[in-house]
């Protein structure tokens, strides 16, 4: 199971609709303190980043967050739950690249399992802001994964394909030079979101290194070896490190135990760990 982690591991807070900016200044300040029990190697890890943390904030609590973030001993940065694709225009409820940019926020979240259910999200929307995220230079964390009914019909490898090939930037574009680390793919299946019922560590390895191989029948497989692969879905401080102990996990996205600083002190933690083993 061990290897060395050549991806290095991101350790991402998807924080929801929780904490508006009193609280999201209270977690980092919170975080701040707790840094000082850092050990030198781990602060190093972070700092040279071979392990990143990132939060999710609710778009109200960015500014502030990017702010906190900035001048916080713990080195973390701050990305955007959902972003259009349009850089400006009539669009009532969507925020743009261009003024995340403005902030300081370069990565964002796309296609997650509540957008899509809740918020209409589809493949196709997923791939408009992917595509356009991608091209002005901001990270893009793409999510996917199958519902329960989806699995138990044996349709996983299926539903990952459609979502894959729908919601990924064409080829012709040049998708693989974003396959450097801008792109990262969580692996979050429906059943495990905030159920307390995560995949198992074999279960989310043999989808990550289908993933992987998926990516590699398109884009070769230097660039599918260099994209990151979470998993995310009722991760704890007590699960992850079976989790991340997987050779094609290379990190998490993590809701509920992502709020608290010291339980998300302890998911860092885990990561820092798990790439220098
Ligand atoms: P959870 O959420 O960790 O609370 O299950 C994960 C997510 O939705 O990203």
């Amino acid at each position: 199971m061990k290897k060395s982690k050549t991806r290095g591991v991101l350790i991402a807070g998807n924080w929801k609709m929780n904490h508006g900016p009193r609280e999201t200044q209270g977690f980092f300040s919170k975080l701040g303190e707790l840094s000082a029990t850092l050990e030198k190697g781990e602060l190093s890890s972070l700092s040279e980043g071979r392990t990143k943390a990132c939060v999710f904030p609710p778009s109200l609590s960015l500014g502030r967050a990017v702010e906190l973030a900035n001048r916080n001993p713990f080195p973390i940065s701050v990305g955007s739950q959902n972003t259009h694709w349009e850089k400006k225009g009539a669009f009532t409820g969507e925020i743009s690249a261009e003024m995340l940019s403005e902030i300081g926020v370069r990565s964002t979240l796309v296609g997650h399992s509540e957008r899509r259910q809740f918020f209409g999200e589809t493949d196709e929307t997923a791939r408009k802001r992917g595509e356009a995220l991608l091209e002005q230079g901001f990270q893009v964390v793409l999510c996917i994964g199958e519902s329960k009914a989806e699995r138990d019909r044996g349709e996983t490898h299926a539903v990952l394909l459609r979502q894959l090939e729908g919601a990924l930037p064409a080829a012709q574009k040049g998708m693989a030079s974003y396959l450097d680390g801008r792109l990262v793919l969580a692996y979050e299946p429906v059943w495990a979101i905030g159920t307390g019922v995560n995949a198992t560590p074999e279960q989310a390895e043999e989808i990550h290194q289908w993933i992987r191989k998926t990516l590699a029948e398109r884009f070769g497989a230097e660039a599918a070896g260099k994209t990151q692969i979470l998993y995310g879905g009722s991760v704890t401080p007590e699960n992850i490190e079976t989790l991340l102990a997987c050779d094609n996990v290379d990190g998490a996205l993590v809701g509920g135990a992502s709020l608290k600083p010291e339980s998300f002190l302890s998911l860092v933690r885990a990561g820092i760990k798990s790439t220098t083993h």
